[in-house]
């Protein structure tokens, strides 16, 4: 009697299920298309076998016992390699500005049991409080352990890990971010006081725009080391532009990988270079006009929102995008990330902040990856630097 199976879509969807990368076919096995096409899809490579096995690694009895009971069950699910098991919950986060971005950050973290604390902090009387009891309200539900509380007082901030800083005036239609330099560089300098005095080993995570002026303005406020100023902005636009990226080539957005380096604004600039689709080059899926396509909508996606919403800009994907960043310090997710940060000679840049493909850990910035660039993206990178300084009339 011959072994020869018929390989269905359901044979594809369970080896993915179990974290397989690879699936062997045996001599005789008879492969239907559609298990061809959803192998490709989900990015599971189909390998003529049979595939050498490797000789087997001698144990003792018992540890081969549990591994081959365990490992055997229909429930064992290969553990995500990009999640590490010692992510750090924090002890304290604080976020200072309790509008539309700010409680965002504060349900997300909440929901997802970030921190033993959550303060926030706002100047309209009552709104931080009321946010505060509002997700707490929720943890009947949710059985977060996280406890949120609120305040009018910045001081609440005080002794926290990270202290996240949304409050600033947001953009209406017609404004750029660069219209709000003025007004929110004295929220960020006020607001540094109160970090420096009530938060000195905090990392900082500034999210009011606009961004990378903003963060400067931090760095220069607080004088904290470059590693615990970080600007967010990187990981909003990248998720744009791979949003963008899969709609343009009619795939998932998680067959996407690529990132948007430079300013948060008019001169970011989306790395098409070392963007993936399906571990292809864009190239394969698009025209250079759909890329360029893509690109803009990632540089205007911000000012799409502002348009259509007209009382303020965007406040749900900014919040994923804070929550990225605290991800990568925590450890629960690793490699490169794009944060703003101050450069110091890193692709030939000083004296400026921008967005950089940057390691983070416990103590913020670990290392900025200087990833290889194409001359496009040199400069437009170094425009940004130089459009930067020029509003900042550092030049
Ligand atoms: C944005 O790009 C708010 O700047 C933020 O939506």
């Amino acid at each position: 009697m011959s072994d020869a199976r018929v390989i269905g879509v359901e044979h594809i969807e369970d080896a993915r299920r179990r974290g397989r990368k690879v699936f062997e076919i045996l001599p005789g096995d008879i492969v239907t298309s559609l298990a061809e096409e959803t192998a490709s899809r989900l990015g599971l490579e189909l390998v003529y076998g049979p595939i050498e096995k490797e000789a087997v690694v001698k144990t003792d009895g018992k540890t081969s016992m549990r591994r081959n009971l365990y490992r055997r069950s229909p429930k064992w699910i290969a553990p995500d390699k990009s999640i590490t098991q010692k992510a750090k919950r924090f002890s304290k986060i604080a976020i200072v500005g309790a509008g539309g971005v700010g409680s965002n950050i504060a349900h997300l973290a909440a929901n997802l049991d970030l921190s033993d604390e959550i303060a926030i902090a706002d100047i309209v009387p009552g709104l931080a409080a009321a946010t505060a009891l509002d997700l707490n309200h929720a943890s009947g539900i949710t059985r977060s352990h996280s406890q949120a509380y609120g305040a009018e007082n910045l001081e609440i901030i005080n002794d926290s890990d990270v202290v996240i800083v949304t409050a600033g005036r947001a953009r209406t239609p017609g404004m750029s971010r660069n219209d709000l330099i003025q007004t929110n560089k004295r929220v960020i300098q006020a607001t540094a006081e109160v970090i420096k005095t009530q938060s000195p080993k905090a990392i900082v995570i500034v999210v009011t725009n606009p961004l990378d002026e903003m963060t400067m303005e931090m760095l220069t406020s607080t004088e904290f080391p470059r590693s615990r100023v970080l600007g967010m902005a990187g990981t909003l636009d990248s998720s744009r532009f791979r949003l963008s990226l899969a709609k343009a080539a009619g795939v998932q957005v998680s067959d996407v990988e690529a990132i948007t380096l430079g300013s948060h604004g008019d001169e970011m600039a989306p790395i098409v270079s070392h963007a993936k689709i399906k571990g292809r080059s864009l190239n394969r899926y698009l025209s250079d006009d759909e890329i360029n396509n893509s690109s803009n909508d990632a540089i205007t996606g911000g000012g799409q929102v502002v348009a259509l919403k007209k009382l303020g800009s965007a406040t749900i994907a900014p919040a994923h995008a804070t929550i990225e960043i605290l991800d990568h310090i925590r450890g629960a997710k690793s490699g490169a990330v794009p944060v703003s940060v101050m450069l110091d000679g890193e692709f030939g840049l000083t004296n400026v902040v921008l967005g950089v493909p940057v390691h983070l850990g416990l103590k913020g910035m670990i290392s900025v990856e200087e990833i290889a660039l194409s001359d496009i993206e040199k400069i437009a990178l170094s425009a940004a630097a130089d459009a930067i300084r020029k509003r900042l009339g550092l030049t």
